[in-house]
């Protein structure tokens, strides 16, 4: 079934690692009164399943106020350091994308939604009506990412150069914006401008 065919709305949020993503998105998602999806957190999810030993490819995710794989709530679990690194890896099989491509484009044709991620804009909803890039400089995007995990700033920036990379040159996928995204410099700008502004694109 095309995607075109379903009257929701869709917001993309795409960009590397600690820009900012998630909050900007949610706070966005509120604003306008969307459901807000997160698929970062189903390769997360994806992660840990093949950290469990189990096939990434055949994984069943909830997203919700909490993550679910299967039965088992995986909220936290899925934000360890080597859930992290494990997710940019499992994030390059085309076979593990596949799934949760489709599994995305299920939930985003259910109703309004504002999702974020690397792919949204270019490969999961290229329709979308609007796609934000968000970026920020590393080093700023690495110091927020540290503050939030109560981390040492300069073995983040290390560990996000290595993901941005790997993100950034996969084969399937890549993190890019579309070639009709607003990119969003958030440095040096507080949530509330970044929400403000998209909202306003948005309106
Ligand atoms: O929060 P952070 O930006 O650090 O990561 P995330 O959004 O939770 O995504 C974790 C990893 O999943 C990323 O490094 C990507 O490799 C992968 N990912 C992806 O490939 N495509 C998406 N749409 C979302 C995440």
């Amino acid at each position: 079934m095309e995607l075109s065919s379903f009257p929701a709305m869709l917001i993309a949020i795409d960009g590397p690692a600690g820009a900012g993503k998630s909050t900007v998105a949610r706070a966005v998602a509120r604003a306008l009164g969307f459901e807000f999806l997160d698929s970062g957190a189903m390769y997360r999810a994806a992660a840990l399943a093949a950290l469990r030993g189990d096939d990434p490819t055949r994984v069943r995710v909830t997203l919700g106020e909490r993550v679910l794989l299967g039965d088992d709530d995986v909220t936290d679990a899925i934000r360890t350091p080597e859930v992290t690194e494990m997710a940019s890896k499992v994030a390059a099989d085309p076979a593990v994308r596949e799934a949760l491509v489709e599994l995305q484009r299920r939930l985003i044709a259910e109703g309004d939604h504002v999702a974020e991620g690397r792919d949204i804009g270019t490969v999961v909803a290229p329709g979308a009506e609007l796609k934000v890039f968000l970026t920020a400089s590393p080093e700023e995007r690495a110091r927020r990412r540290a503050a939030q995990l109560g981390a040492d700033p300069e073995a983040i920036l290390v560990e996000q150069s290595i993901r941005d990379e790997r993100d950034r040159m996969r084969e399937h996928s890549p993190l890019k914006p579309a070639p009709d995204a607003v990119e969003l410099d958030t440095t040096g700008l507080t949530l509330d401008e970044v929400v403000d502004r998209i909202v306003g694109l948005v309106r």
